[in-house]
């Protein structure tokens, strides 16, 4: 089982089955952390926004585009920031960690 390492607003630690050949947000929004994802996963919105655990940030693909403009204009953004929708998720990336960003 491909598990996801999610740590929610609170600070706690939660390791879940991840859905694979989806993204990382459809495991996040079935969930009860508050990741509403209103856009369905078309880059528009934010509210998947995820920070990624240092390990695993190079093993990403690269932010992109329009995803890089999105998350520029969060007041909640960081280097290390996601949007969780643009992030497929892949038996590879079993053990990945995220922390969900607050609600903006
Ligand atoms: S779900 Fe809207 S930007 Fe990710």
């Amino acid at each position: 089982m491909a598990e996801i390492v999610i740590v929610d607003r609170d600070g706690k630690e939660h390791r879940v089955a991840g859905r694979v050949g989806v993204s990382v947000m459809e495991t996040l929004r079935d969930l009860d952390f508050g990741v509403a994802a209103i856009c369905g996963g078309m880059c528009s919105c934010a509210t998947c926004h995820v920070w990624v655990d240092a390990d695993w940030q190079a093993r990403l693909p690269a932010v992109q585009g329009d995803e890089k403009e999105l998350l520029r204009e969060l007041a909640s953004y960081k280097p290390s920031s996601r949007l969780s929708c643009q992030v497929m998720f892949t038996e590879d990336l079993s053990g990945l960690k995220v922390a969900i960003a607050p609600d903006e």
